[in-house]
C-alpha cells in the first residue's frame, strides 16, 4: 500500500479480536522505532513488550480510553488488546524533552504494524508509578506513553469536522473522528 493511503486508513483501533501477537512481531515494529529521527541523535527512548495474557491483563488496568464517550468505549474482555509496547525515555541518556522523539518513534510503531494488518491506540492516559511497578521498571526509565495493539475488530472512519467539534463519537456503533480540513489548518500559501 502507498504510505498516504496507510497514513489514510490508519484509525485508532480500542476494539482487538483475540488472535495473539508475538513479541517477535512487537519487536519488529520497535525496529522502526529505532531508526526514527531523534533530536541531537541522542536516542533516548527504550521499550517494554507484553504479550502474555496476565501480563495483558495486568497493563490494561492502569490504562482508560476513549475519554470523549465517558469509559463507553473501553475495551470489553473479548475486545481487549493482545500486546503493548511501553514506551520510556531513559533519564540516564537525557531526562526530559524528548516528547519529539516519541512522536516520531510512535508514528513508525502504529504504521510499521498496520502495514503488518495490526491495529493499535496510543494511550498518554496511563497510572505510570503502577505501571512502573508492575513491569519492574528501573528508576532511569521514565515511561511515556502505551501502545496498545492488536488485530482489528472495529472500523472507525474519519469524518469531517462540523462547527469545530472535535469529539469522535459512535453513529450505528462506528467510531467517528472528526478531522479539520486542509483549508482550516494551512496558515498561508505564499
Ligand atoms: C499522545 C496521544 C495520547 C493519547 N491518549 C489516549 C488515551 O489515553 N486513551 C485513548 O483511548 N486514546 C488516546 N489517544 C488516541 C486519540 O484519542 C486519537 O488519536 C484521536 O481521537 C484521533 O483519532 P485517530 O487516531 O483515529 O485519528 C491518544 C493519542 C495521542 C496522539
Amino acid at each position: 500500500m502507498e504510505i498516504k493511503d496507510l497514513i489514510n486508513e490508519r484509525r485508532t483501533i480500542r476494539k482487538f479480536s483475540q488472535n495473539p501477537l508475538t513479541n517477535e512481531q512487537l519487536v519488529s515494529y520497535i525496529d522502526a522505532a529505532r531508526i526514527a529521527p531523534s533530536a541531537a541523535n541522542l536516542q533516548p527512548l527504550k521499550y517494554a513488550v507484553v504479550t502474555d495474557k496476565q501480563m495483558n491483563d495486568k497493563v490494561f488496568e492502569t490504562l482508560k480510553w476513549a475519554g470523549y464517550l465517558k469509559g463507553e468505549y473501553t475495551p470489553k474482555e473479548n475486545e481487549r488488546p493482545t500486546g503493548y509496547i511501553v514506551v520510556c525515555g531513559d533519564s540516564d541518556i537525557k531526562s526530559g524533552g524528548y516528547d519529539m522523539d516519541v512522536g516520531a518513534a510512535v508514528e513508525n510503531i502504529i504504521l510499521t504494524a498496520l502495514a503488518d494488518g495490526v491495529g493499535s491506540c496510543w494511550l498518554g492516559s496511563v497510572e505510570r508509578p503502577r505501571l512502573k511497578r508492575l513491569l519492574k521498571l528501573p528508576d532511569n526509565l521514565e515511561i511515556s506513553c502505551v501502545i496498545a495493539l492488536g488485530y482489528p475488530a472495529e472500523e472507525p472512519k474519519q469524518v469531517a469536522m462540523i462547527d469545530g467539534d472535535i469529539k469522535y463519537y459512535l453513529e450505528n456503533e462506528t467510531l467517528c473522528v472528526p478531522k479539520r480540513s486542509l483549508d482550516e489548518i494551512i496558515i498561508k500559501k505564499a
